[in-house]
């Protein structure tokens, strides 16, 4: 049971673009890192314990609801729930399908369900999205609608997300549906007085990025960075500052909304030099 004398910051992926917002948002809180690898958890926990945090380290699945049921109780037994940081996810060259859609798209909606049962008033969460999800040709009022409100069990089995065989396509939906369920889950987190907004991060230099620069669309993200607006990739301290001001009292007039961080490569990609990037649709589609 919460007895409030702590306020608690709950990071879930404890790589290097959680850790840059915990570290903004976490001083004098309680930090919570939450990991599917153990050791990941724990070495983020080591570097905040050295820097002066109080912390936790603990495990979570994010694809499994009783897993995030779990981390929401822990959380509020150490004190008031007063940030979420959901930076945990899995990349088209990381992972199949089935784990992309279970993941990105299905965890994240179970985790603002969860923490929207629990989360302090004042308090605030971020969805790290991605620029991903605004490479997507518009999808209709009817699928937007259906990922942003459709119950979270019944995510997986609609139509839209069948017979997906293209990872990047299950990334680009999953993304997509984070922005969609943070407008949706705000209204919820509103009636408790706290807030929900997203980040769509662009290439930013993380052991995920680099399996993606490394990876079979390796050559359209280099030439993204090249030739984006701002001319190169961005950082896990940037994403952090971006979030630390929207947890801030400074932003209590923004909640359900994404902010798209990306250097402009996505205006380019849409309207400028990126746009020979642009093949196909759908699952054909082979952008990145
Ligand atoms: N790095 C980029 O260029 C970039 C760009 C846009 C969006 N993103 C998004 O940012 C988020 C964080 O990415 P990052 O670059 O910091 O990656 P990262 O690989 O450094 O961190 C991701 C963390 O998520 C954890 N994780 C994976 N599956 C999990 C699960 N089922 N349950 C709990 N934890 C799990 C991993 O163990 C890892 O520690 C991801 O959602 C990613 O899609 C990253």
């Amino acid at each position: 049971m919460n007895d409030g004398s702590k306020n608690v910051v709950v990071l879930i992926g404890a790589g290097s673009i959680g850790q840059a917002i915990a570290r903004r948002v976490g001083a004098g809180r309680h930090v919570v890192i939450a990991d599917l690898s153990r050791d990941n958890a724990e070495a983020a926990a080591r570097i905040f314990d050295d820097a002066g945090f109080t912390v936790t380290a603990t495990t979570v699945d994010i694809a499994s609801r009783p897993s995030i049921v779990e981390l929401a109780r822990l959380a509020d037994s150490l004190g008031s729930v007063q940030g979420v940081v959901n930076a945990a996810g899995v990349s088209p060259s990381q992972a199949p399908v089935d784990a992309i859609l279970k993941v990105d798209l299905y965890g994240t909606a179970v985790i603002l369900e969860e923490f929207g049962k629990i989360i302090a008033r004042g308090g605030s969460g971020i969805v790290i999205s991605s620029q991903s999800g605004h490479r997507l040709a518009p999808l209709s009022i009817e699928e937007n609608d259906l990922l942003a409100t459709t119950p979270t069990e019944d995510l997986l089995k609609l139509p839209l997300l069948q017979n997906i065989t293209s990872t990047l396509w299950a990334y680009q939906l999953s993304k997509r549906c984070n922005v969609l369920r943070v407008a949706a889950e705000c209204v919820n987190w509103g009636r408790r007085g706290a807030r929900l907004n997203a980040i769509s991060p662009g290439i930013i230099i993380t052991p995920l990025a680099n399996d993606e620069l490394r990876g079979p669309r390796g050559e359209g993200y280099r030439a993204m960075l090249a030739r984006c607006p701002a001319g190169r990739a961005g950082t896990p301290d940037e994403v952090g500052d971006l979030a630390a001001f929207l947890m801030s009292g400074r932003a209590q007039f923004i909640t359900g909304s994404d902010f798209l961080m990306d250097g402009g490569a996505t205006a380019s990609y849409w309207h400028g030099d990126l746009r020979y990037l642009r093949r196909g649709s759908g699952q054909g589609n082979t952008n990145v």
